[in-house]
């Protein structure tokens, strides 16, 4: 069936490819909006310019598309590094066959745009939530080994301790009892929530609201916590007290981040921030609707060499840090579906929290 010119052009414009039509001298005489989106080039910019100032890559590349004209040979090209008139560097899947103008019959290079950036991120998550979901299988396993023979240690200390002949000596079996209990407190944190996750329906605002009164109190109110609501966020089916354990150690981070940074902080502070978005991908599903929660200090930033293996267990930057508040943040997000990502630098560090609301 033949579609009309009409239904043509409202196709092009939905399309998700990047669409571009080069004449023979390689100049842009169409571009589709998803290709001025991956380009950064607004349309009317676009025409007249000459593909290589649009999207520089190699000189291979270059004469390949020559090629393409005088030959009339057709190429695809994976996961190519493009520098755009910006000097934005992006990674595109992009294919290029030689068609004739339909109106004016000559040689033209018709020219598809794929952006790998997205896909790429989305494969990089998914590998993040099996590699995370590994290790934690691991040292789950790792503390349960310990947990068992931590019980007879202690009770044999303090059988000891009865029969011990003098007070003197009572000494080292408290050390046995105080350490061994040390560790039991460790491991509990290391196995993480024991309670199978209940699912009723919470309110992010009424989570967050907690979250700040702990952190107010913790921190003898030496944060100004700033929000941002949106109100309209619909309620998510999760188990609140694990919310509230999982927004609680992201902000507990900030909050020492901030108080413990040196040279001091004038002003620390706080900012909690909650925002629909639609259509976003976790991991490998695609939601309608996603709550984001930013929350975000204006302390220090994440030491670098942290950052790669950040929300993995014993990751710590602190003396007295156990390296597991993120680690089980993580985990806790992931049991309904969400992900939680960073960016930090001196003076501002961000951690979003993405909550599905509503799958296609
Ligand atoms: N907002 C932040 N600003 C600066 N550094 C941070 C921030 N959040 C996390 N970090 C760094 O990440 C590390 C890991 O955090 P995580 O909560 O997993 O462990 P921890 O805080 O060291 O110990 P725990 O939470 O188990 O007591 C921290 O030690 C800190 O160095
Ligand atoms: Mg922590």
């Amino acid at each position: 069936m033949l579609a009309s010119p009409i239904i043509n052009q409202r196709l092009l414009e939905h399309l998700n490819t990047g669409v571009l039509l080069l004449n023979a001298d390689l100049m842009v005489i169409y571009m589709n909006p998803a290709a001025e989106a991956l380009l950064e080039m607004s349309g009317k910019r676009g025409l007249g310019v000459h593909f290589s100032e649009l999207a520089e890559e190699s000189s291979e590349a270059r004469d390949a598309l020559e090629n393409a004209i005088v030959n009339g040979s057709s190429f695809t090209k994976r996961e190519a590094t493009i520098r755009l008139h910006n000097q934005h560097e992006v990674t595109l899947d992009y294919s290029v066959s030689p068609v004739s103008h339909p109106e004016t019959r000559l040689p033209t290079l018709l020219v598809e745009l794929q952006g790998r950036d997205r896909l790429m991120r989305i494969s990089r998550e998914e590998q993040l939530i099996a590699k995370q979901e590994t290790t934690r299988n691991l040292v789950r396993g790792l503390a349960h080994e310990i947990k068992n023979p931590l019980g007879g240690i202690r009770g044999a200390a303090q059988l000891l301790e009865r029969e011990l002949p003098s007070e003197g000596l009572k000494e080292y079996t408290e050390i046995i009892i105080e350490e061994a209990d040390r560790l039991r407190d460790l491991v509990d944190r290391l196995l993480g929530p024991r309670q199978i996750p209940k699912a009723e329906e919470v309110n992010i605002h009424e989570i967050l609201e907690r979250v700040c009164q702990l952190v107010t109190v913790e921190s003898d109110s030496a944060i100004v916590i700033q929000r941002d609501y949106d109100p309209s966020i619909p309620e998510l089916l999760a188990d609140k007290g694990q919310m509230i354990q999982a927004m609680l150690n992201i902000c507990r981070n900030a909050m020492q981040a901030m108080l413990e940074a040196e040279p001091p902080i004038p002003t620390p502070m706080l900012m909690l921030r909650t925002r629909t978005v639609r259509q976003f991908t976790i991991g490998h599903q695609r939601h309608r609707l996603v709550a984001q929660i930013d929350i975000s200090d204006n302390g220090p930033g994440i030491p670098q060499e942290l950052q790669e293996n950040l929300f993995y267990p014993m990751v710590s930057g602190r003396a007295d840090g156990t390296g597991l508040g993120l680690s089980i943040a993580q985990s806790i997000i992931n049991q309904v579906d969400g992900i939680i990502e960073f960016r930090s630098q001196p003076g501002n560090t961000i951690f979003s929290i993405y909550l599905p609301l509503e799958s296609v």
